[in-house]
């Protein structure tokens, strides 16, 4: 388990001033930008694209860890990687072949993640989990900011740690959904090392966000 870092989802900040936001929360001690994609058909919203990305990027120097809730992905793994991001995470359930995603992915020279909706198994990783660079455990169902953190997944968490630790390898466990400063300490104390959180590091307004992104650091 690396030591735990902070990855603030810009789904929470205020769209119209989106280069500020990333700034702001730079300043305020983030260590990644989540950047949520939803297409409106693997789940029920939408949100932005690679033009987004690509208009952010010169805001931060800060690695852009992009979730991408959109089926079919592989299509758009490369204008994501083109636009700037750094780390481009997958869902199993958004395409057939998961491990050519993966490939794919690393092809692009970008580090690959997958995310496991909540009633989506540890075991889906057995035969990845090597290949990855990072792995998401969505502990809210996508879709949506907000959302009440789903106990169940801290299971999943631990289950996914030992998993991680056999490999030998460095991997991030990050997990997504329902996180503020009243269970993030449960989350990290069952394995995650990155945790994301948009509620939780916006509210109060930007003279808040140093110590919201403080308070989750458990
Ligand atoms: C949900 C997104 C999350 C979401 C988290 O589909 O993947 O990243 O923005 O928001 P909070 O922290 O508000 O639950
Ligand atoms: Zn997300």
């Amino acid at each position: 388990q690396q030591p735990v870092r902070i990855a603030p989802s810009i789904l929470s900040a205020d769209f119209a001033r989106l280069g500020e936001e990333v700034r702001a929360i730079e300043a305020a001690g983030a260590d990644y930008v989540h950047v949520d994609v939803m297409d409106g058909h693997f789940v029920p919203n939408l949100t932005i694209g690679p033009m987004v990305v690509k208009a952010l990027r010169p805001h931060t120097t800060l690695p852009l860890d992009v979730h991408l809730m959109i089926s079919p992905a592989d299509p758009y793994l490369e204008a994501f990687a083109e636009a700037g991001a750094d780390i481009l995470t997958v869902h199993p359930e958004a395409g057939p072949h998961l491990h050519r995603s993966i490939q794919r992915i690393k092809a692009l020279g970008k580090r690959a993640g997958v995310s496991l909706n909540p009633a989506t198994p540890a075991k889906m990783l057995d035969y990845v989990l090597e290949e990855l660079d990072l792995v998401l455990v969505m502990s809210v169902n996508p879709g949506f900011g907000g959302q009440s953190f789903i106990t169940s997944q801290l299971r999943k968490i631990e289950a996914i740690r030992k998993a991680i630790d056999k490999t030998g390898k460095v991997i991030d466990l990050e997990v997504d959904g329902g996180i503020d400063a009243s269970n993030a300490r449960a989350v990290i104390d069952a394995g995650a090392d990155v945790l994301v959180a948009g509620t939780a590091t916006f509210r109060g307004g930007a003279s808040h966000y140093a110590a919201n992104i403080a308070g989750l650091r458990g």
